[in-house]
């Protein structure tokens, strides 16, 4: 296999608001927009062989912005994966949300369980949705299950003590999904915004100024490039 192309690649999708702000239209406008750049960078991700396309979809501090946006963006959830569920199964994705699911409508759970259920045995690319997502949420929640697991299975609690990095993954919400090796962030931040904190250990970064709305097939191409030109030490002396 190719190391040049990442076998997990995620993306911080940043500036839908600021491109509709500078055509003078709603943020959701952004949003919905924002979608298009998702489906473009499926069908990229599928053509070049990049096995994992994850995306930061909605953080648990986006539940802080104003009620009619948090709205729209759950409405518009719905909508995209009811219209693209077809051509997504069609495709051999395997389509996951992994998140905080408290707060999520019943209807949003019901469509995503009903997605992920049919797409479950997809090969082709996994499309990871990262929905009221936040990293240290992440690692609360797993540390919690390890709590929850020592009082239900006092016999487990030796091995746990003895577990390695390796054993936390799998109580983690991604357990089986590989580390990103490329996160990209788009519309010139340059934070992770309590995304993958303990999985990006050694991912390889790339902040670029495109808004997400524009990040298409061609920017994915040059993030895919860029990566090919990084070298991962993980530490040692090459
Ligand atoms: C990203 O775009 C989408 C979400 C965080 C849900 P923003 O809505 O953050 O757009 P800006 O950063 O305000 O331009
Ligand atoms: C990060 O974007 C979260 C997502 C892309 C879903 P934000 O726009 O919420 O991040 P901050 O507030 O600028 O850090
Ligand atoms: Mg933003």
């Amino acid at each position: 296999m190719n190391n040049s192309i990442p076998v997990h690649v995620s993306l911080i999708m940043d500036g839908n608001g600021r491109w509709a702000k500078e055509r003078g239209k709603d943020r959701v406008f952004g949003h919905i927009e924002g979608v298009e750049s998702v489906r473009a960078c499926v069908e990229s991700a599928i053509e070049s062989g990049v096995k994992y396309l994850s995306v930061y979809a909605f953080s648990e501090e986006n539940w802080n912005r104003p009620q009619a946006e948090v709205d729209a963006l759950m409405g518009l959830m719905v909508k995209a994966m009811a219209a693209e569920m077809d051509k997504l199964d069609r495709n051999g994705v395997r389509f996951i949300v992994i998140g905080n699911r408290e707060r999520l409508a019943p209807e949003l759970v019901a469509t995503i369980d009903s997605c992920m259920a049919r797409t479950a045995s997809n090969e082709t690319l996994t499309l990871v949705v990262f929905l009221s997502y936040s990293g240290k949420w992440d690692i609360l929640q797993a540390a919690k299950k390890m709590i929850a697991e020592a009082c239900t299975c006092p016999e487990r609690l030796n091995d746990m003590m003895n577990m390695g990095v390796g054993g936390f993954d799998a109580y983690l919400a991604t357990a089986g999904i590989p580390d990103p090796d490329l996160i990209v962030r788009t519309s010139g931040e340059n934070r992770l915004s309590n995304y993958l904190l303990w999985q990006s250990a050694y991912s390889e970064f790339l902040f670029v100024d495109t808004l997400w709305p524009d990040f298409r097939k061609n920017e994915f191409r040059e993030a895919l490039e860029e990566y090919a030109k990084r070298e991962r030490r993980y530490g040692k002396v090459k």
